[in-house]
């Protein structure tokens, strides 16, 4: 199956490569087709948002413009797409920003646990170019851009049959996290066994138990089955990591100035899209979960899991120094909210 899977990847690989050389498309006609990949099911908010973009740019620039949508890791994994996107064989992809310190060190913040004490304060930091600019417009060397995110929810651990109550559950466990070097050491500092994979890899590794659980959001129990598997979800709120839409540097640059206004208004809009569908296809998520899956919500003390974490941030500010203005930037956003309460 795994196999099978590559071999349709370098098959729509060379495919678009071919089409990028040619400069054409499959009907002949002078229009760029601009690709972009992504791993989600086509329901999936990001799905919703990216179709509204394919929508809003041919209503604009469609004379010059095709958008195609490939979802459900069509172009490959996460990794495999940002190294397409970095080398202009494919225009624009979604990477969890975990995968992304990889490529550009300084993305390692929103990778950090119980970074952010709020949604709010996650939704503000995310929606605060000052911020965001740091990182996104950076990365000219990697061979990207970053042009806007999207929300992905708060990540939780979640098990074939082992409740997850309190971080000593945790001991022993293989936990399939993403392929960063962050969320690795926050596994080791939790006292579970990390096991990095690509997304797609994780359904066949609970059911064939590789692993014994992993963590994510609740739409991975329904759109991408695994509550099929796991029984048990447990919010003990890790992480807020954001899903970031990458351009090819090059592409992005080829674009006009008058071009580039109406594909900023698209990346806007494409934002607003999916996060607007975010909230209801969690409770969606939750409720086929709890009704259709059988999967049992548990709501741990969180304090014990983030006093765990808290050395992580330190570790990683001293061994980036760059990144401190940022992390000052979300506390004040931390503040604030905090403040409200
Ligand atoms: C979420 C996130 C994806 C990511 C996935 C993962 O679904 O939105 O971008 O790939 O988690 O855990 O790999």
């Amino acid at each position: 199956m795994k196999k099978m899977k590559k071999i349709v990847v370098a098959a729509l690989t060379a495919v678009i490569a071919f089409g990028v050389l040619t400069g054409c498309g499959s009907d002949d006609s002078e229009k760029r087709i601009v690709r972009i990949g992504h791993v989600q099911a086509s329901d999936h908010p990001t799905n919703i948002g990216l179709l509204k973009f394919e929508e809003f740019i041919e209503e604009r620039l469609g004379d010059k413009y095709e958008i195609e949508v490939y979802p459900s890791e069509l172009l490959g994994s996460q990794v495999d797409m940002v190294q397409l996107t970095q080398t202009g064989a494919i225009d624009f992809c979604v990477a969890s920003n975990a995968i992304l310190e990889t490529f550009s060190k300084n993305y390692e913040i929103f990778n950090l646990p119980y970074l952010f004490t709020s949604v709010d304060a996650y939704h503000d930091v995310m929606n605060d170019t000052s911020i965001t600019d740091q990182l996104f417009k950076t990365t000219e060397k990697a061979g990207f851009e970053a042009v806007t995110w999207f929300d992905a929810g708060t990540r939780n651990f979640y098990t074939v049959n082992t409740p997850i109550n309190s971080p000593a559950d945790l001991k022993g466990l293989k936990i399939r996290v993403q392929q960063s070097p962050t969320n690795v050491e926050m596994m080791r500092l939790l006292g579970g066994s990390a096991t990095p994979m690509s997304f797609g890899d994780v359904y066949t590794a609970l059911q064939s138990n590789i692993i014994d659980g992993a963590e994510n959001n609740e739409l991975a129990l329904t759109s991408n089955g695994h509550g099929e598997v796991c029984k048990y979800y447990s919010y003990d709120m890790h992480q807020m990591v954001p899903d970031i839409l990458i351009g090819n540097y090059d592409f992005l640059n080829s674009l006009s100035e008058e071009e580039r206004e109406i594909f900023e208004e698209g990346f806007k809009l494409t934002t607003e899209v999916a996060n607007g569908e975010w909230e209801k296809a969690v409770e969606e998520a939750k409720d086929k979960a709890e009704n259709e899956q059988g999967v049992t919500f548990i709501y741990p003390e969180v304090e014990p899991f983030a006093e765990i974490c808290a050395p992580l941030h330190e570790t990683v500010l001293n061994n980036n120094p760059d990144i401190q203005p940022i992390y000052d930037a979300i506390q004040v956003y931390n503040a604030k909210y905090a403040d409200e309460e």
